[in-house]
C-alpha cells in the first residue's frame, strides 16, 4: 500500500519517528546517499517556492536519486488534461509526486490517482512537509516537544492549522492568536483537541498578548498568502496589532525561539530586530527542510 502525506495528521502515528529518524539523518547523511537510487520525484509547482522546491530537489540528489520540477503551465495540464489523467499517466514514470497546489480538493483528487505516494508540498488547507522541519527545529533547540507553549499569532492559515495539528500529536500546548474572523474553522480545532485529548491544550484567542505570555516558541507567517493578493491592503490594516515585535516578545520566555517559514515581511508580521534577533531560528528551521524530507522521502519512497 502506498502512503500520502496530505496533511499533518497523516503522520499522527509516527510523527515523533519520523522527527527522530530526520534527526539521525542529518547526523549521518552518507549513510543514506544511496537509499533512493533510481528513484524519481515529479515536483507539481502551482505557485511560486523558493525552500520547498530546492529542499526536495536537494534531497533527492543527496539520497542518490533524481527530482523533476513541473509547471503546470509547461504540462498538458495546462492544456485541459485531468488532474486524474496526469497522476495516473505520472504514477507509471516516477516513485512518487510532491505537489504545491492551489486548492486541496485538486490535492486529494491527485492522490486518488496516483499508484505512488504524494506529498503536499503547500495547498490551501495545509503544509505538512514545513510542520515536520519545524517540529524538528523545536526538538533541537528545546530538547523535547511535550509540554512546550508553541504560539502561533497573526493568520490562522495553512501553516497554523497544520502546526496546530503537529502540536496536538506531540502533545505541546498550541495557542493561535488572530484577528476576528480569521480563526481557524471549529471542525479543524475540535479536530487537533480531539487528537491532543489530555496530553495537551489547544487554545483560539484573539488577544496576542494571551499567546506570547510565557512561550516557547513564537511563530508566525505571512500575513496575506499566496493566492490572497486581492486582500493585501485590508488584511495589513486588520492585522496589525499582530505583528511579531520587541514588545509582544517581553511576554515570552526569555530563552523563548522565534520561528518563521518564510518568505518573511519585515515591518509587517514581524519587525526587523526580532527576525534578526538572537532568539530568531529561522534559518535553522529553513536548513531543517531538507533533513526533514529526506527523512520523510526515504520512509515514503524506498
Ligand atoms: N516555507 C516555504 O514553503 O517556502 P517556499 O514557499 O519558498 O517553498
Ligand atoms: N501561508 C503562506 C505560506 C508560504 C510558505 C502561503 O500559503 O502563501
Amino acid at each position: 500500500m502506498k502512503r500520502d502525506i496530505l496533511s499533518v495528521l497523516d503522520m499522527k502515528n509516527d510523527l515523533e519517528e519520523l522527527i527522530n529518524f530526520a534527526m539521525e539523518v542529518k547526523k549521518n547523511p552518507g549513510k543514506y546517499s544511496e537509499s533512493l537510487k533510481q528513484k524519481s520525484l515529479a515536483m507539481i509547482f502551482e505557485k511560486p517556492s523558493t525552500r520547498t522546491r530546492t529542499s526536495f530537489e536537494v534531497a533527492m540528489t543527496q539520497l542518490g536519486g533524481h527530482a523533476l520540477y513541473m509547471n503546470p503551465k509547461d504540462l498538458q495540464l495546462g492544456r485541459g488534461e485531468t488532474i486524474e489523467d496526469t497522476a495516473r499517466v505520472l504514477s507509471r514514470f516516477v516513485n512518487g509526486i510532491i505537489y504545491r497546489a492551489f486548492d486541496h480538493n485538486m490535492m486529494i483528487t491527485l492522490a486518488r490517482n496516483s499508484t505512488v505516494p504524494v506529498i503536499n508540498a503547500l495547498d490551501d488547507y495545509e503544509h505538512p512537509a514545513q510542520i515536520l522541519a519545524d517540529l524538528l527545529t523545536v526538538k533541537e533547540k528545546k530538547g523535547k516537544l511535550k509540554g512546550l507553549k508553541i504560539s502561533f499569532i497573526g493568520d490562522g492559515n495553512n501553516v497554523a492549522r497544520s502546526l496546530m495539528f503537529g502540536c496536538a500529536i506531540v502533545g505541546a500546548d498550541f495557542y493561535l492568536a488572530t484577528p476576528r474572523g480569521f480563526e481557524l474553522k471549529n471542525d479543524d480545532i475540535e479536530k487537533a483537541k480531539s487528537v491532543a485529548g489530555n496530553k495537551s491544550k489547544i487554545v483560539i484567542t484573539n488577544d496576542p498578548v494571551e499567546a506570547a505570555k510565557d512561550a516557547d516558541v513564537i511563530y508566525t507567517d505571512v500575513w496575506v498568502s499566496m493566492g490572497e493578493e486581492s486582500q493585501r491592503e485590508e488584511k495589513e490594516k486588520i492585522f496589525r496589532n499582530y505583528q511579531i515585535n520587541a514588545e509582544l516578545v517581553k511576554h515570552a520566555k526569555k530563552d523563548y525561539i522565534f520561528m518563521h517559514c518564510l518568505p518573511a515581511h519585515r515591518g509587517l508580521e514581524v519587525t526587523g530586530d526580532v527576525i534578526d534577533g538572537p532568539n530568531s531560528v529561522v534559518f535553522d528551521e529553513a536548513e531543517n527542510r531538507l533533513h526533514a524530507q529526506k527523512a520523510m522521502l526515504i520512509r515514503l519512497l524506498s
